[in-house]
């Protein structure tokens, strides 16, 4: 089975041109002008369209016991919501509570993923506790083709370590080469901070980033980078959201720490007036890091243009508004943290920063598909148009017009974050590994046909 896309403008961070790739045996075998179709060749017109190569999602949520509940979706709607938006590969975060066997959750979360997923996905190896018998467990996982690990600095007592655990991972990432993915927010100032708010009667929604301000999340990120500097592991903060945060990041890769920075769709176009919106409706908008004051929005935009800022993800984690955001319906600390977003990001990324003038479309590549492949250690097969690249394409209609709804979504979830936003262009033609998978908005593709990605450790 081969596939030609023809015609189509191709768009890498480095490149953009016009011409037809061929594919075949699931991967870019060629890329000229005026390709012929062999016999029994797919072939799709993307003449006026944009080719990207298939976006990356760096750290969603898909199996995610968490608060008390479960995010809504598995691996068969989170694949297929995820393509449909021009994800093709999802790097998850693999969580285990803290007195769970990390081997066995490893081969938990792969399960929950193989032979559902319709796209390719790797994981973030959660440390949620580090003694001996985790870190031999960490170097078989790592063995087992996982090079990135994910520690929380938040959510004591659940997910988060201690700083002899924190030095500790660090010291084994940097031996073996991985690099470690870090929740950032002072735990004790959430839980002081809180505990004040729920005293005084401040219980609704609003209060959430009350709770944890910006300062909580810049001197998680100092810790961070203080502990990076003296062990001298790779590290990467998930879900930046503010200028604070930012600058101790920029302070800390100027002193020579090595540092990557995420931040999210979310804090990109949504601020903390949603989170205050009446009637529990705030509960839709509570994740942590919170929800931040609109100023910020430009610092992320300007960070993500300047390169100070690598990449864009969404942190998928999908809880219902009508039976799970309850659960803190009197108390904010117990509302299941996570905005959904995994099906939009792509397209909401293209309208709000390409069309909007705030990235260009070689950034807007990098940032959403190719810098998380070399981050993590999957580049060139993913993340690259080029001949030995795995066919993972998304043809992009430029002159699609349309808007977001939850009546109309793939996620399995009661809600949009977005809803009746505009959409300025979006995902039309999206393969995995040669095969089309999705199409204007339709998921056409094959369940559980994703694989897992083996990752060898030491490649940044
Ligand atoms: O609010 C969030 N971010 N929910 C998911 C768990 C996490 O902290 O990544
Ligand atoms: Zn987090
Ligand atoms: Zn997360």
């Amino acid at each position: 089975m081969s596939l030609l896309i023809k015609n189509g403008e191709i768009v890498t961070p480095d490149a953009r041109y016009v011409a037809d790739i061929f594919c075949a045996d699931e991967q870019i075998t060629r890329i000229d002008r005026h390709l012929p179709a062999p016999p029994g060749c797919e072939v799709v017109d993307a003449a006026g369209k944009y080719v990207f190569p298939g976006f990356i999602d760096p750290h969603v949520h898909i199996y995610l016991p968490f608060m008390g509940t479960r995010a809504k979706d598995d691996y068969a709607t989170g694949s297929r919501a995820a393509l449909v938006g021009g994800t093709t590969t999802l790097i998850e975060m693999c969580c285990p509570g803290r007195t769970d066997d990390a081997l066995e959750a490893f081969e938990l979360w792969r399960a929950q993923a193989e032979g559902r997923s319709a796209c390719d996905f790797t994981f973030h190896m959660g440390v949620t506790r580090f003694d001996d018998r985790a870190e031999s467990q960490l170097r078989e996982i790592v063995r087992r083709g996982i090079s990135s690990f994910k520690i929380f600095l938040a959510y004591k007592g659940a997910f988060g370590i201690d700083d002899t655990e924190l030095y500790r991972t660090l010291r084994l990432a940097r031996e073996l080469g991985v690099i470690v993915t870090a929740h950032c927010e002072n735990e004790t100032l959430v839980a002081e901070r809180s505990r004040e708010l729920l005293a005084a009667g401040k219980t609704d929604p609003g209060q959430h980033h009350e709770s944890r301000p910006p300062t909580v999340e810049a001197e998680g990120v100092h810790h961070l980078m203080t502990f990076a500097e003296l062990t001298g592991a790779a590290t990467y903060i998930v879900h930046l959201s503010c200028r604070e945060a930012l600058a101790q990041a920029i302070a800390a890769r100027q002193r020579g720490v090595r540092v990557s920075v995420e931040t999210l769709i979310q804090y990109l176009l949504l601020d903390k007036t949603y989170a205050e919106r009446p009637d529990f409706e705030g509960a839709k908008y509570v994740m942590s890091p919170p929800l931040r004051d609109a100023r910020n929005q430009a610092v992320l935009w300007h960070g993500l243009r300047d390169g100070l800022i690598q990449t864009v993800a969404t942190d998928h984690a999908p809880f219902d508004f009508a039976t799970q955001k309850p659960l803190g319906r009197h108390d904010f600390t117990k509302i299941p943290n996570g905005i959904p977003s995994l099906e939009e990001r792509v397209n909401l990324l293209y309208t709000h920063g390409v069309r909007a003038g705030r990235l260009d479309l070689h950034t807007f590549v990098d940032v959403a598909s190719t810098q998380a492949a070399k981050t993590f250690g999957l580049f060139p097969r993913k993340g690259a148009i080029q001949p030995g690249a795995d066919a993972d394409l998304v043809v992009f209609d430029p002159a699609y017009r349309g808007a977001i709804s939850a009546r109309t979504q793939s996620m399995n979830v009661d809600y949009s974050a977005f809803e009746g936003w505009p959409l300025e262009g979006r995902a039309s033609v999206v393969t995995v590994r040669g095969q089309v998978a999705a199409r204007d908005g339709r998921f056409t593709g094959q369940p559980g046909r994703g694989r897992f990605l083996a990752r060898t450790p030491g490649h940044f």
